[in-house]
């Protein structure tokens, strides 16, 4: 979002103020009433057949739909919906954002002004909670999203209660400004990272779990439908980009996150994104919108344009004629709503140009409607209803500050810890802290799509519990950017005290929505000052890296007076907390990389070349641990502890499997036969009776109590161009005591996990030898047809 024409900014200012005027004039207490429609006082609403609680969510959107006239109809189509006093319909703001918490960033929340809840709990920035590797904490977060915006809505503190979140997008490429949202670079932890977000948000159950496949308790949407990441490198921008995406990399790298985001999570809403694939808009894409996701996927929410994505296929990307055409290919496509205002001033002219049949917008109007219904609007005086009773103190409060915590703590990745050097002990030693990002500043800390943090601690505070005598040097003059240092000065305190703290990276300066970065270095003379400052002190240094995308940081690998490295994506309100938490030993650090850090020669190739797989021929160097064969920083999955781990196999069932259902396909490749199944022809029930149970042992070797996460990947044995070099296949969190032991299962399904796509986009199963891997541990099983 960000691209958005000022008069949308105004008239939804004028919608907000009317609406909150008329209910200032109603309350009779300083809580606001929620905006709600069938008020059962009101004998004219209470006859309507859509304010009928026993009939389904279908016959009430219907009924609705077709009372309203066509210009009643085409104001609805837009996220500033207006009221429908005719009918008591209350206006709706369809866009709110809870990326990492409840944000007034959107237009559909207030927390600021004569309102009772003033803050909400601001998680990690996503990408730092992914490291966390842990899908039950992803949901316990996002159960507290829901809840605190519900308690946001009863407050009458919201306009809408459709949430644009989360950011499913593959993190394809470290430049990428808006990495920093999504769960990383993996297929699989994405797509698990949408579920979890999706079913806590929605109110669901989650892990097998019942789904409550009607109401909502707020409604989520995956984002950005497809193929989105890139945001404006080297002036090619996301309005303008037309990704080419091969058929096997949408299969098996883009769409994956979406389906299991609608399939498994039954997400409410989509986003389609601002660019192109392969020459079509993706808001203008029938295979896309209606095919995939409601036709094969059985979608059954709203989708909604990302904003002001609907002009620019007509003005920017010239893909329509004339606006009405614009208008016209997004209904037909299958778009419900636009963010914006494109549609005020040209979908009735397309319908009078019978460019829109009415069908069209009636379909659209149902979806739309049956969101407000099944989130309970249109169900009277919202106190009787489920969530009606979740009240101000559910906000802000000790347990979902404690999630906060628990969440920056178990994502923030120990990249280097020579001679154990960290934990730094807590006593009365003396401590600088350095660097532009040390006094954090909520700009920094919690990253972007943010809203108001109940009690924000800053890196200084979280240190200061800890030391007696702690030190302060910004060492930039100008923040991350450190086009202008105070080197010497820096240096002049480092000599003096007993440990030093660098508290360096990006921030949203350097990469952000809109911004993607030209280099994967530390900007302007962070790196000298790092090297200057670390040459000076009396032990190496400790450096700490806020960034939501990889830098380079080589030299620091390798420099014996660089003892720790800590990375910190952006953690939050409470990220000083667990920073220090973790510097000083009260935390064991766990986290592990979503994904990888390339060298700064990375940037040789193109942003926007999407291909994932390696290209040997012309040296193109393939993306994400995957399929990428370059030398790395540091590679997906890798994060140190204070304690070690190993592992052992316990068992593994069904590890020679052979599958005899169904056809046998064959192809000849380099004169090598390779024999495969088509995993649609297996169908789904076969393919749920084949799979492998793993069972697998943890062993803490250290002496230190952690959480660790494991991770499963496959690996077949005969490497082949077009196959991933490995791939997730499972991962698991699991706290071992010191010398402990632990153990976590796995369930690896053959047609899901074992399969790949070929070139056409097909899931297939080839026959022959994998290794599973865990750690530097292998187990070899066999598939035969
Ligand atoms: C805040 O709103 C309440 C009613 O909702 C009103 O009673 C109170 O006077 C307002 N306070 C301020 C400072 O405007
Ligand atoms: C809904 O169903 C209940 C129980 O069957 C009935 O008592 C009530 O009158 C019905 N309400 C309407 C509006 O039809
Ligand atoms: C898209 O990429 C493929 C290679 O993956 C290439 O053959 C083709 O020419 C490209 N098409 C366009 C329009 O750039
Ligand atoms: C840290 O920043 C805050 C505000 O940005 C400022 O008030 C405070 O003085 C700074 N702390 C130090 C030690 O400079
Ligand atoms: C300081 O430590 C105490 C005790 O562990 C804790 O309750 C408090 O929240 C900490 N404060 C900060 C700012 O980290
Ligand atoms: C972990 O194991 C490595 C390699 O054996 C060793 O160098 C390191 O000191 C161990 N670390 C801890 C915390 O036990
Ligand atoms: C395929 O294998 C299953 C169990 O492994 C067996 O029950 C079934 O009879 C076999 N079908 C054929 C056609 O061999
Ligand atoms: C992918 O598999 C399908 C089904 O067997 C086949 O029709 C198609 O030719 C295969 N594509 C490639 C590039 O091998």
């Amino acid at each position: 979002m960000g691209y958005l024409p000022i008069t949308i900014t105004f008239i939804s200012f004028i919608f907000l103020f009317l609406t909150r005027y008329n209910q200032l004039v109603h309350a009779d207490s300083p809580t606001l009433v929620p905006p709600y429609s069938c008020d059962i006082t009101n004998p004219l609403t209470k006859s309507y057949t859509f304010c009928n609680l026993n009939l389904t969510t279908i016959q009430r959107a219907k009924d609705i739909v077709s009372r309203l006239t066509l210009d009643e109809k085409l104001a609805q189509l837009v996220n500033t919906a207006p009221a429908i006093p005719r009918l008591g319909i209350h206006s709706y703001q369809w866009w709110s954002e809870a990326l990492h918490g409840v944000a007034d960033y959107g237009k559909g929340i207030r927390l600021n002004g004569n309102v009772t809840i003033k803050a909400a709990t601001i998680f990690p920035q996503v990408i730092l909670t992914a490291a966390s590797f842990d899908s039950k904490l992803w949901y316990r977060i996002s159960k507290v999203i829901g809840t605190e915006a519900r308690a946001v809505y009863n407050a009458g503190q919201a306009e809408g209660m459709t949430f644009w979140a989360p950011n499913i997008n593959i993190f394809r490429d470290p430049r990428w400004g808006r990495g920093q949202e999504t769960a990383g670079e993996d297929p699989l932890v994405s797509a698990k990272y949408a579920v979890s977000f999706v079913r806590g948000l929605q109110g669901d159950s989650f892990e097998g779990g019942k789904l409550n496949e009607d109401r909502l308790k707020a409604s989520a949407c995956c984002k950005h439908f497809t193929a989105y990441d890139l945001d404006n490198w080297k002036g090619v921008d996301r309005f303008d980009f037309d990704a080419n995406v091969t058929l096997q990399d949408l299969a098996d790298t883009y769409q994956p996150p979406f389906h299991s985001c609608i399939v498994q999570g039954r997400s409410s809403g989509i986003m389609c994104a601002y660019n192109r694939v392969n020459g079509i808009p993706n808001c203008a894409d029938y295979n896309l919108l209606t095919n995939t996701a409601r036709k094969k996927w059985n979608f059954n929410g709203y989708i909604t344009s990302d904003c002001s994505a609907v002009d620019i296929i007509h003005d920017r990307q010239g893909y329509a004629k004339a606006p009405e055409d614009a208008v016209a290919d997004v209904l037909q496509a299958g778009m419900d709503v636009e963010c914006g205002d494109y549609f005020t001033s040209h979908s009735k002219s397309a319908v009078l140009q019978k460019k829109v049949p009415i069908s069209q917008i009636d379909r659209a109007l149902h979806n739309l409607f049956s969101i407000r219904i099944r989130l309970g609007l249109f169900d009277g005086h919202p106190t009787k209803l489920k969530y009606g009773k979740i009240g101000p103190n559910r906000v802000c409060s000790k347990q979902n500050l404690n999630i906060a915590l628990e969440a920056a703590r178990s994502g923030i990745v120990l990249l280097k810890n020579a001679a154990s050097i960290l934990p730094l002990p807590k006593s009365t030693d003396s401590i600088v802290v350095i660097g532009p990002n040390a006094n954090s500043s909520s700009q920094v800390v919690l990253g972007n799509y943010f809203g108001r943090p109940c009690n924000l601690v800053t890196i200084l505070q979280g240190f200061e519990n800890y030391s007696d005598n702690l030190l302060y040097h910004p060492g930039c003059s100008d923040g991350t950017k450190c086009v202008s240092a105070e080197i010497d000065r820096a240096v002049e305190v480092a000599k003096v005290v007993d440990y030093v703290v660098l508290v360096m990276g990006l921030d949203q300066s350097q990469e952000s929505e809109g911004h993607d970065r030209d280099d994967l270095e530390l900007p302007g003379k962070q790196q000298e000052l790092i090297n200057s400052v670390a040459k000076a002190s009396k032990r190496p240094v400790i450096l700490v890296l806020f960034c939501g995308g990889p830098v380079d940081i080589s030299f620091a690998k390798v420099d014996d007076k660089i003892g720790g490295i800590l990375w910190a994506g952006y953690p939050g309100e409470l990220g000083g907390m667990a920073l220090a938490q973790v510097v000083f030993g009260d935390y064991n650090p766990g986290g592990r990389l979503p994904m990888t850090w390339y060298p700064k020669d990375f940037i040789k190739i193109p942003m926007t070349d999407m291909r994932m797989r390696a290209d040997p021929s012309s040296g193109y160097p393939g993306r994400t641990y995957r399929f990428y064969t370059g030398p790395k920083v540091y590679e997906f999955g890798y994060g140190l502890s204070y304690s070690n781990y190993s592992y052992n196999f316990i068992s593994v069932k069904n590890n020679n499997l052979h599958i005899n259902q169904s056809t046998t396909y064959s192809i000849l490749e380099k004169s090598q036969t390779i024999h495969y199944k088509l995993v649609s022809e297996l169908g789904k029930k076969a393919c749920k009776t084949m799979s492998i149970s793993v069972t697998l042992g943890i062993t803490n070797t250290g002496s230190m109590a952690g959480k660790h996460p494991v991770l499963l990947f496959v690996k077949p044995k005969k490497g082949r161009n077009g196959n991933p070099v490995k791939q997730l296949v499972g991962f698991e969190s699991v706290t071992v005591e010191g010398g402990g032991k632990g153990e976590v299962g796995f369930e690896v399904s053959v047609c899901e996990h074992l399969s790949r796509a070929n070139e056409s986009g097909v899931k297939v199963i080839e026959e022959g030898g994998y290794l599973f891997l865990v750690g530097e541990l292998e187990y070899s099983i066999n598939i035969t047809l």
